[in-house]
């Protein structure tokens, strides 16, 4: 992309990983508004802070989920933009939703996908008997939690660790692969196609450096 990669961010909650989108160096892409649908989100705050557009749809003035999604696409798309970024958003979203922005959508789950798809994450990590665990950033494709895989990061569960704790090790982990997984979107450095993750020829990255190691 040679002009800056126009970037909307989709939050819930806390929005920690949009804070880390933000204050990650790089001149690659830039966060042009951030949706969210609940109108006490943290994560607006930290937009707000930063500069950036927000906007609230609730899900609750809408009787079905198609026309949420619809009202979401209308914003979304009059920020124009390269990549839509789900980071703690906690709406499944339609299959159209999903199809009108295919290729340049993306996801963080809490979790080594394909393991532990879903809610739960580390407790059922934890539970399994697991020794490692972390978070994936995913192309989004119609099916929850299975898009193709981009990055992910990997910790170690000590025989000590809670959920609580666990949580804080993969959150950590998470800041520092989802602010790197945008910038190589940005850069053109990683696509989905056929329903893949290619990372392009020329460009001396490999399929080791999508797994990544944090503790
Ligand atoms: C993260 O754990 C992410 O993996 C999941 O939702 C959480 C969002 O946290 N999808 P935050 O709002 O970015 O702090």
């Amino acid at each position: 992309m040679s002009q800056r990669c126009r970037v909307v961010v989709l939050i819930s909650g806390s929005g920690s990983n949009l804070q880390a989108i933000l204050d990650h160096p790089n001149t690659d892409y830039e966060v042009v508004g951030v949706l969210s649908n609940k109108a006490d989100a943290f994560g607006l705050i930290r937009a707000q802070k930063a500069g950036i557009a927000t906007a609230v749809i609730s899900h609750k003035d809408f009787t079905d989920r198609l026309s949420f999604d619809q009202a979401m696409i209308e914003r979304i798309d009059a920020w124009q933009p390269d990549l839509v970024v789900l980071a703690g958003f906690m709406r499944i979203l339609t299959e159209q939703f999903v199809d009108h922005y295919l290729g340049k959508l993306i996801n963080i789950h809490p979790s080594l996908l394909p393991k532990y798809p879903g809610l739960d994450t580390h407790a059922r990590a934890i539970a399994a008997g697991e020794t490692e665990h972390g978070a994936t950033v995913h192309f989004v494709t119609p099916e929850l939690d299975a898009g193709p895989s981009i990055m992910q990061a990997v910790v170690p569960i000590a025989a000590d660790d809670d959920t609580d704790t666990l949580q804080a090790k993969v959150h950590r982990g998470e800041h520092k692969i989802y602010p790197l997984a945008v910038q190589w979107i940005a850069q053109g450095r990683v696509v989905m196609q056929d329903s893949q993750t290619t990372l392009l020829d020329n460009l001396p990255i490999s399929r080791e450096q999508l797994r990544q190691n944090y503790d």
